[in-house]
Order: structure tokens, then sequence, then C-alpha cells
């Protein structure tokens, strides 16, 4: 299978690339990246001179149709898993633009040269967020309404959008997969479980917005990669497949874990890294609660995410602590910047979850 994956080199579409190219020998993968802020070809090193020419990096921006188009005119792909594009909630609501040109008018242009060049399979890989947010019950499931809230969702929903009205007018043979909260090797110390291991190893406050008392359902991030490929390869064109990690947490259980595991691994005092735990002001139109219902993925095809919360927060720990150049490479760098913009001018707010939750509230 030719497949050309898009934003390879950010978190989840480096995991899948380690993924694909050792779970198949028949797979050749094109990666296509315009390494932004987020895309570090780090996360491929060594790819190149296991895989040979089954794999190969180009730098380039899916929202270039020309570029896209030599492409395709070129390798004739077979298929398209589409990770690209601007993940990161805060930074769509500093600045909005480039979502829409990555996310929209990005996906757009692959859509178009796929549907020119042809072939078998599109993937679109959205997020749980486009369904909006969830009071204290239910779950979202794929007949859920799409009720985005935030820039960043608002941009991935009318990708959505776009691939169905690709389906149904064009016939394109696309599937989405909507997935919750990723974590793992490799993500990018914006994310919250990337910024508090790195904040607690250097000391830094841990800065938790509002009550603390928001909820995301958590997967391991190869838990998501093999999803993905279940997809591709056994999805129905049209459909719509949710991915989840069936780990519900608030936020502050979530970072009283996290402390918990890195005092446990590096041997250090809980009480004293407990105590840089900060409420923050709130993420503006923040949503309240994630969780997902992915039984169509378990009944049609068998899968069920592998690790346990606990599973794959002692791994994650284990992988920052072993790879501390890869973060403090990127935290030395603009990403100083970008904290400063972030979290400098975050009032610290005194809430009723300032009162750290008992143990029963830890991880399960
Ligand atoms: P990321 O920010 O870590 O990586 C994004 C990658 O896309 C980077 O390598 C970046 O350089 C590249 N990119 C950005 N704009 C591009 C462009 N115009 N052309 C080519 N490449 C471009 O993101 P991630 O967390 O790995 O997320 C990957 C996908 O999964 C996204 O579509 C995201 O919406 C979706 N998703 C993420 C999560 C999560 O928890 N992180 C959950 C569900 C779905
Ligand atoms: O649900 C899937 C989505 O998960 C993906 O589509 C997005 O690409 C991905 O970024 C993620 O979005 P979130 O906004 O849920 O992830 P984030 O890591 O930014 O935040 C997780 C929760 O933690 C959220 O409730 C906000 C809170 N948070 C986040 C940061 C960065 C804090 O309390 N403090 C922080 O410093």
């Amino acid at each position: 299978m030719r497949l050309l994956v898009t934003g390879g080199c950010g978190f989840i579409g480096s995991n899948y690339i380690h993924h694909v190219l050792e779970a198949d020998s028949g797979v050749r993968v094109v990666n296509l990246d315009n390494l932004t802020y987020a895309g570090n070809l780090e996360n491929l090193e060594g790819v190149q001179s296991r895989f040979g020419d089954r794999y190969a990096f180009v730098k380039g921006d899916i929202a270039d149709a020309d570029g896209v188009a030599r492409l395709f005119e070129e390798h004739r792909f077979d298929a398209v898993v589409n990770f690209a594009a601007e993940s990161h909630v805060d930074r769509s609501i500093l600045d909005s633009s480039i979502f829409i040109r990555t996310n929209v008018a990005g996906t757009h242009t692959l859509l178009e040269m796929f549907r020119r060049f042809g072939g078998w399979r599109f993937v679109q890989v959205s997020t749980d967020e486009v369904y909006g947010s969830l009071g204290a019950e239910g779950r979202f499931t794929e007949s859920t309404p799409l009720d985005p809230k935030s820039p960043y969702s608002a941009s991935k929903a009318a990708a959505d959008f776009l691939v169905r009205a690709y389906v149904n007018t064009h016939g394109t043979p696309a599937v989405i997969t909507r997935c919750s909260n990723n974590y793992g090797p490799f993500q990018f110390p914006e994310k919250l479980i990337p910024l508090m291991i790195t904040n607690v190893l250097n000391d830094l406050e841990l800065p938790v917005y509002g009550d603390g008392l928001n909820v995301r359902d958590w997967i391991y991030v190869t838990d998501h990669c093999e999803a993905v490929d279940r997809v591709l390869r056994e999805g129905s064109p049209g459909e719509v497949y949710n991915i989840g990690g069936d780990t519900e947490l608030t936020n502050i259980q979530l970072v009283h874990s996290l402390v918990e595991e890195v005092c446990r691994q590096m041997g250090t005092d809980f009480e004293k890294k407990k105590s840089l735990i900060r409420f923050v002001s709130d993420r503006p139109g923040h949503d309240r609660r994630y969780a997902i219902d992915f039984s169509k993925l378990r009944s049609r095809m068998g899968w069920i995410p592998k690790h346990t919360f606990k599973q794959g927060l002692r791994k994650t720990v284990a992988w920052y602590l072993d790879h501390a150049p890869w973060w403090q490479r990127i935290r030395t760098g603009a990403y100083r910047e970008y904290y400063r913009n972030m979290y400098g001018t975050r009032a610290r707010i005194a809430s009723p979850g300032d009162t750290p939750p008992g143990p029963s509230e830890r991880m399960r």
C-alpha cells in the first residue's frame, strides 16, 4: 500500500508512522509535514535507516494545492491518513487564522487531490471535541450532533463536514475517526500531561485551569494509532468511528496521579511536589466534560484500548524521564515566549478545588 501520512512529524502522526511501518511490511509511507512549531524530525529518528525506501519525508504544506498535486502525481497513493493540523485549543483562542487555513483549507486541498488522482481510502483524523461539551451524564456517540465550542474544534468540525460532503457528492471513499485525549511519547509540552510532567521535573508551578473539575477521557497514543490503522483497513466508506480510552478523569485527579507517578519513579517527596499545583484563571469557553462511546469500533472490529491509564502513565513518565534532551530542546526555544504569553498573565484563583482531593479521587 502506498500511503500518504500528513502531519507525521507531530505527536500522533509520528507514533502512527512507527506503528504502521513496523506492523505491515507491505506499506510504503510518504510523510508530508511542513514542520510547524509542533513538527519535529527527531520524532522519526532512525526510521529512515531502519525502513529504507519504505519511508520518505517531504517538507510541504497540505494547503499548497500545487505541491500536493505534484506529490499525488508522483506517488499515486492508495490511501491518505490526514493527521496534519493545528491541534492546540489554547493557541486557537489567541489566533485562529492558521487553524482555518490548515485544518479547513488544508483538508479541502487533500480531498480535492484525492478526488482528482483517485485512491482506495481517505482517513480524516478528527476529534471528540467536534461534539461539544457534556453535562454530568452521557457519552458522545457517532450520531451525537456536532456542536463545536472552540475555534480549534470548529475548524475540525468544518473539515468533517467537508469530508462528509465529498463522500455524498463525489463518492469519495472517506472515513472519519473521532478520538479523545491522547498522551504518550513525543507529545509537545504545551498539552496538559507533558506540560505537567516537565514542569514537575523543573520544580515549576502546575497551572490547573478553573476549578480543576473539567473531565477528559484519556487514551495512550499507540492505542489510538492501532485504532486508526484498523479503521483505514476495515472501515466502511462514509462512516464515522469514535475512539476512546475508557478513562474519565477530572483534571485535578489526573494531575495528582501524575505527580504521584513522577515522585514514585524519581524517589522524591509527593507532598513537596504537590504544593506546586496552582489553580489559575480558566480557559475561555472551556468544555466541561468529554466522554466517548466507542462501542461501534468495539463491536465492528473488536478493537479495545490495550493500556489502562496506570500503565500508560507509567510508560509516559518513564519516556519523559529518559528523553530529557528531547523536551529540554523544545522548552528552551520559542516555547519560552509561548509560555510567558499563555501563563504569565493568568491570575491565581481561589476555588473549591483548592482543597486537594482525597486518595479515593486519585488514579484507579
Ligand atoms: P501535533 O500538533 O502534535 O502535530 C501536528 C503536525 O502537523 C505537526 O507535525 C505539524 O508540523 C503538522 N502540520 C501542521 N500544519 C501543517 C500543514 N499546513 N501542512 C503539513 N503539516 C502540517 O498534533 P497531534 O496531537 O499529533 O494531532 C494529530 C491529529 O490528531 C490532529 O488532526 C488532531 O486534531 C487529532 N487529534 C488529536 C488528539 C490529541 O489528543 N492530541 C486527539 C484526537 C484527535
Ligand atoms: O479531546 C481531544 C483533544 O484533546 C484534541 O482534539 C486536541 O488536539 C488536544 O489538544 C486535546 O484538547 P484539550 O484541550 O482537551 O487538551 P489540553 O491538553 O490542552 O487540556 C486538557 C485539559 O487540561 C483541559 O480541560 C484544559 C486543562 N489544562 C490544560 C493545560 C494546557 C489545564 O488545566 N492546564 C493547562 O496548563
